[in-house]
């Protein structure tokens, strides 16, 4: 699992006497070592040549070792290398509450000066043992995401053979994306808005092919089997256990702010944010993609549409940051 000697070890400690040190126990060890004797050195050391590992000190001039740390997590340039285990020297004195913070943040183990040979051969095997333990994990996890994600794909291209079911889904991720943008959500929220803009309408697979494709007028018991699908949806959702979020923003779809809306007739802030973005969204895919009874408006038609709608049927203030967005993404051509 773990990858064979020789590992490179980046050493960054402003005492010549220390990293000289390190370097012959590491390279004794089989290991190949790049020394910096500040943050500025390392940080650059850092995008020539990405090491496996990296030893800090906490305490040096200049930049400190947490500073050089967070720099490495957080700043664009090391995207790509944020996630290399690093280790950090410290001493008896440090700032406890800023060790767990770092802890927290991601920082693999300290190690308290002073420290034996065989104390920093061991922690830095454990390190590494324990982050290609991690990344397994993660990579599990992301390969069991994407095969869920594929199955939900197939089912709504099985779905879309319908023409009359046919949605632009590409359009309806890319408009959830853009307000959980503009609403400043967290990763998990925008990934919950996303999915739900997917699957709002999988409820749609349990109506009758008769229904679906029924031309003529309605009568009221169509209509209220075609509200159904809400509530097939959520049902089809709430049997995975990792989509509830996403079951309580379809549930609401089609409710409207000033509660004329189904299944519950919820009005205003009863109604969860993503579910009155949904319905925003998903009015406006629908007026503007071509169904085969009734051919598309235009962007500017649609928006008319949310605006006239906007405070009875639409939450006024997705409408607006929902316009803006789109009006950003013209400009941008
Ligand atoms: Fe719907």
């Amino acid at each position: 699992m773990t990858k064979p000697l020789p590992r490179r070890i980046l050493f960054v400690d402003d005492e010549p006497a220390m990293t000289q040190l390190g370097k012959v126990v590491l390279e004794r060890a089989g290991h190949s070592c790049s020394l910096a004797t500040n943050g500025d050195e390392a940080l650059r050391m850092l995008l020539e040549v990405p090491p496996d590992l990296v030893i800090l000190d906490y305490m040096m001039p200049g930049m400190s070792g947490p500073e050089v740390f967070r720099h490495l997590r957080n700043d664009p340039p090391y995207a790509a290398i944020r996630d290399i285990p690093v280790l950090m020297l410290t001493a008896k004195s440090d700032n406890d509450t800023e060790r767990r913070d770092l802890l927290e943040s991601g920082l693999a183990a300290y190690l308290s000066k002073p420290f034996g040979h065989r104390e920093l051969l061991n922690i830095i095997e454990n390190t590494l043992i324990t982050w290609e333990v991690q990344k397994q994990a993660r990579q599990t996890l992301e390969n069991t995401r994407g095969a869920y994600l594929g199955a939900i794909q197939v089912t709504l291209e099985a779905i879309a053979q319908n023409p009359y079911l046919k949605e632009n889904t590409g359009l309806l991720q890319n408009c959830a994306l853009a307000l959980a943008h503009e609403y400043r959500m967290d990763p998990q929220e925008t990934e919950t808005l996303r999915l739900a803009a997917m699957l709002h309408d999988i409820g749609k697979v349990k109506l009758s092919d008769e229904l679906i494709n029924f031309s003529g007028r309605l009568d009221s018991v169509q209509v209220a089997e075609i509200r159904n699908h809400v509530e097939y949806g959520v049902a089809i959702l709430q049997k995975i256990p990792q989509l509830q979020d996403v079951a309580a923003l379809v549930a609401c779809h089609h409710e409207r702010i000033d509660g004329t809306g189904y299944p519950k007739g919820l009005t205003a802030e009863e109604i969860p944010l993503g579910a009155r973005i949904l319905a925003v969204i998903d009015a406006f895919e629908a007026m503007t993609s071509g169904r085969p009874y009734r051919s598309a408006m235009t962007k500017e038609e649609a928006i008319d549409h949310l605006r006239l709608e906007s405070g009875t049927h639409f939450d006024a203030d997705v409408v607006e940051y929902f316009i803006e967005s789109l009006e950003r993404s013209f400009s941008q051509g």
